[in-house]
């Protein structure tokens, strides 16, 4: 099997991407795959119209990987892929999208209000800005509508901090997310596997010491304490793994995604974040979880590449 992998892009997670493309590609060449590794360029079209690949895998995060256009592009070669079609992709990847969906498939996600930049440089925003911190309360989480790795994301605890992390969140998107603050736990669930063969793994609760989740945290080890498998009881682990199962089929996401979720303090699951193409990294979440399941990464990245390529 020669699978490509898609890494790189031009999304503010290109060196996030480039990580988990290197490790995948590691795992695979191990298990005996002949792997290759492509940005998303000029050249891409031309050696994936070479022939000669029988299963490309975008390891690309934001903007250029998990919107769909990239999975457009696939499907017009015709080449098959791992992971979630262009159609799903574009729908989880618009975090405001996908909260109304998964509010009417009966799945709890905080509270939220979207605003556009240009609304924001209307006469009349910090009245707006007012009437939102009203309805939602302190503290607020403030992110881009369409990003990942906690970039542009604050945590806001005052109104006087609101329209600072508004400009931080522009700087990232043209359309921000403020978000009701949960506190509770919180747990990434990644699933592996489509339709009714979807199963999840076991959940990576994250403990950060100052609260900050953020993009430093994510990528540099130390700053965060990981429990793989998290801190549950029986009834905790089935909830979260039936929530995350639930976002996964009902978002027709295909062959892996993570769904991070809080479990706040009265034992709801919250999701907060869906991701058609997790991080991979060695500080990533999900191949943490696929240690916590007993699996060799190799194994599994063969399973799905060849999955995929069938
Ligand atoms: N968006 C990054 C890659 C993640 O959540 O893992």
């Amino acid at each position: 099997m020669h699978a490509m992998i898609l890494a790189g892009g031009l999304s503010h997670e290109r060196d996030v991407s480039i990580r988990s493309g290197r490790r995948v590609m590691e795992e695979l060449r191990d298990a005996g795959v002949e792997v290759s590794m492509h940005d998303v360029d000029h050249g891409l079209i031309p050696a994936l119209k070479e022939g000669g690949v029988d299963v490309v895998w975008p390891l690309l995060h934001g903007a250029s990987g998990e919107d769909g256009s990239l999975q457009a592009l696939l499907e017009v070669v015709g080449v098959p892929y791992v992971g979630t079609t262009s159609q799903a992709a574009r729908v989880a990847w618009n975090k405001s999208v996908a909260k109304t969906l998964m509010a009417r498939y009966g799945i709890s996600t905080p509270d939220a209000v979207t605003m556009p930049q240009s609304l924001f440089r209307e006469v009349g925003a910090e009245q707006m800005l007012d009437s939102i911190a009203a309805k939602l309360g302190f503290p607020l989480v403030v992110k881009p509508v369409r990003g990942g790795s906690a970039l542009g994301l604050s945590i806001v605890q005052t109104r006087e901090d609101l329209a600072r992390a508004m400009v931080h969140c522009f700087a990232y998107g043209d359309m921000a997310l403020i978000e009701r603050f949960v506190e509770g736990r919180e747990i990434a669930m990644s699933v592996i596997g489509s339709g009714d063969d979807a199963r999840a793994l076991p959940g990576v609760e994250v403990s950060a010491a100052d609260g900050r989740y953020d993009y430093d945290a994510r990528y540099n080890p130390g700053r965060i304490e990981y429990f793989a498998p998290a801190r549950l009881s029986v009834e905790e682990a089935e909830l979260v793994a039936h929530t995350a199962l639930r976002v996964h089929q009902s978002m027709d996401l295909r062959d892996l995604s993570r769904v991070d979720i809080i479990l706040d303090h009265d034992g709801v699951a919250q999701v907060i974040d869906i991701n058609i193409c997790p991080g991979m990294t060695e500080t990533s979440l999900m191949p943490q979880a696929i240690g916590a399941a007993g699996m060799p990464l190799r194994e599994l990245y063969y399973a799905i590449a060849a999955s995929a390529a069938s």
